[in-house]
């Protein structure tokens, strides 16, 4: 296969609501985005994938869209859209836009005629979606089709009086599922996708992708996830379009999956494969949840972090693709905590942990994704009141805990840990008002300590994050970093993270303390000629024994 442009870059993530406001209504908007292109050139990348900025009633900031065809007011005009392929395509940054394919909103049209008999266009639309009737219990009460339970909290069903009939919804309940087995829909949907294409669009991150098919046979199951997570015909719609539309028009994919084993990841993203090019997957991402908590049940409770699942995933991912895919690696997402409050330490060991993340993650090969703000190490939410809170997600899921038991102290310190609203604050660029970000209250509240960790200040300081995410990026590319082999060194230690990366030119050798204590490590390789390139204490030596102090992490170079 010939090198393509993706192999070598870096991707930054922008969340385009809490990026920047260019017109003060306190939304981030594409001409924040355009006046910010040198920061995001300076810093190194050359791709930005932008979160959803399609027409939208925001139920889920966008992930809701009722007109593919139109710019979310909130975000701006087509035309800002143009000015931004255009300037960034200057500076060489490619645009990668979120391609939102398992569900619309209940405010677009196709839903409006869909739920509605007496539309005249309900007969073709009704199909779109997924519909059951009701079931009935012994005392002859309507009930729902199945006791699943949607991604968000709550059930998947949602009544429809006019049609007497539910209509799916893994996601809100302002975001029906559409139906994959309709043609017209696909067909729709594949139109829809050219017509971005045709704009000038570099590629796509498909969102939910492996949600796409489900058991039509709806049988009884709770949470019943399985019903409708990778079932092995979505692999049918997402080769459909593939073939038929990323790929003879030589655009760039990534798709999203919760898990996959060694062939499907090879269906996903293989290079002789014609569904995406990579695929964002999340093994390593919740390596810290109290799996028994019943009170904030799953992802919601915060046990100890194991060190060993974080690289047993990624070295399990760069087994399965070896030689015959790319792989993707990033610390999280606008759905997930805030990787340095998350994995590391944002009060005692700030510095050292937040390095001590970068140089874990950006010594390994693959395409990295960079989440806007992990660059100046921007930290969870500190909101005290629930009414700060922005998610669909956690008002449902609030109620939840409650009902479960906790108090309400429990339920908002598990929304600071675990919420996705803690990715989505605005960006801190400055210690002016809002962080720089707007000069009026923004659509969510800045966290406070952007008068001291912000951009601004960061840039003055040789040693900040800022600068040193800014010297990985860079020596990632003269060095060829993506296209290196991985071998982690004892990976079942508990505390460590330790692996060498050989490139072309060269072998890296990461050495790290994962914990807020003393470790030692212990190296069985040849250690001769190898200097200290990256350090968060001090410079040292390379030893087979090596005592490490918290966090504490080194990177060492070995030139071939
Ligand atoms: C994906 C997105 C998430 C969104 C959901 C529904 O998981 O990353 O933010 O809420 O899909 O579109
Ligand atoms: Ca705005």
């Amino acid at each position: 296969m010939n090198r393509k442009w993706w192999q070598d870059a870096i991707i930054y993530q922008l969340y385009i609501r809490s990026f920047k406001d260019s017109n003060n209504d306190g939304i981030g908007d594409f001409q924040g985005i355009i006046s910010k292109l040198d920061y995001l050139s300076d810093l190194g990348v050359n791709a930005i994938w932008i979160s959803p900025h399609y027409e939208s009633p925001m139920d889920d900031n966008g992930y809701d869209i009722s007109d593919f065809y139109k710019v979310s007011k909130d975000y701006g005009t087509i035309e800002d859209v143009k000015e931004l392929i255009k300037k960034a395509h200057k500076l060489n940054i490619k645009i990668i836009f979120d391609l939102v394919l398992n569900h619309t909103s209940d405010e677009i049209e196709w839903f409006k005629a869909a739920k509605d008999p007496n539309h005249k266009d309900h007969e073709k639309y009704h199909d779109y979606y997924i519909w059951q009737p009701p079931k009935y219990n012994g005392k002859g009460e309507r009930v729902m089709p199945t006791q699943w339970r949607s991604w968000f909290g709550g059930p998947v069903w949602e009544y429809n009086e006019a049609t007497n009939e539910y209509y799916l919804h893994i996601f809100s309940k302002k975001m029906p599922d559409l139906n994959w087995r309709n043609e017209d829909m696909k067909n729709d949907l594949k139109k829809m996708t050219k017509w971005w294409i045709d704009l000038g669009v570099d590629g796509f991150r498909v969102d939910a992708s492996n949600h796409l098919e489900k058991n039509w046979d709806f049988p009884e199951g709770h949470p019943g996830y399985e019903n409708f997570s990778s079932i092995p015909k979505h692999h049918e719609y997402l080769e459909e379009m593939g073939t038929e539309v990323f790929y003879p028009n030589d655009v760039f994919t990534m798709g999203e999956s919760g898990g996959a084993s060694k062939e499907e990841a090879i269906k996903y993203c293989g290079f002789e494969n014609k569904e995406f090019d990579m695929l964002i997957h999340f093994g390593h991402c919740w390596a810290d949840g109290d799996w028994d908590n019943k009170i904030t049940p799953g992802k919601w409770a915060k046990g100890k972090i194991d060190v060993k699942s974080i690289k047993h995933s990624f070295d399990r991912w760069f087994k399965m693709l070896k030689g015959k895919g790319w792989n993707i690696i990033y610390w999280h997402n606008h759905d997930q905590p805030r990787v340095l409050s998350h994995y590391g330490n944002d009060s005692e060991y700030y510095n050292e942990s937040s390095k001590m993340l970068a140089y874990t993650l950006y010594f390994m090969p693959g395409t990295p994704i960079v989440y806007q703000g992990e660059e100046i190490g921007m930290t969870n939410v500190d909101y005290e009141d629930l009414n700060d809170f922005r998610d669909v997600e956690v008002f449902t899921e609030y109620d939840n805990f409650i009902s479960l038991g906790a108090t309400h102290e429990v339920a908002m310190q598990a929304l600071r840990d675990r919420s996705r609203d803690n990715a989505r604050s605005p960006f801190q660029w400055d210690n002016s008002v809002n962080s720089g970000f707007s000069e009026v209250t923004p659509w969510m509240n800045t966290v406070k300590n952007y008068t001291e960790i912000n951009l601004e200040k960061q840039r003055k300081d040789p040693n900040s994050l800022f600068n040193t995410y800014k010297s990985i990026f860079k020596l990632r590319k003269d060095e060829m970093i993506n296209n290196g082999y991985i071998k982690f060194i004892d990976i079942d230690n508990e505390d460590s993270y330790t692996y060498i990366n050989e490139t072309e030119n060269a072998i890296f050798l990461i050495v790290a303390n994962f914990r807020n204590f003393d470790i030692s490590v212990y190296l069985d390789i040849n250690i001769e000629n190898y200097i200290n390139i990256y350090y968060n204490y001090s410079v040292r030596e390379l030893t087979k024994n090596i005592e490490l102090k918290p966090y504490e992490a080194l990177v060492f170079k070995l030139n071939k």
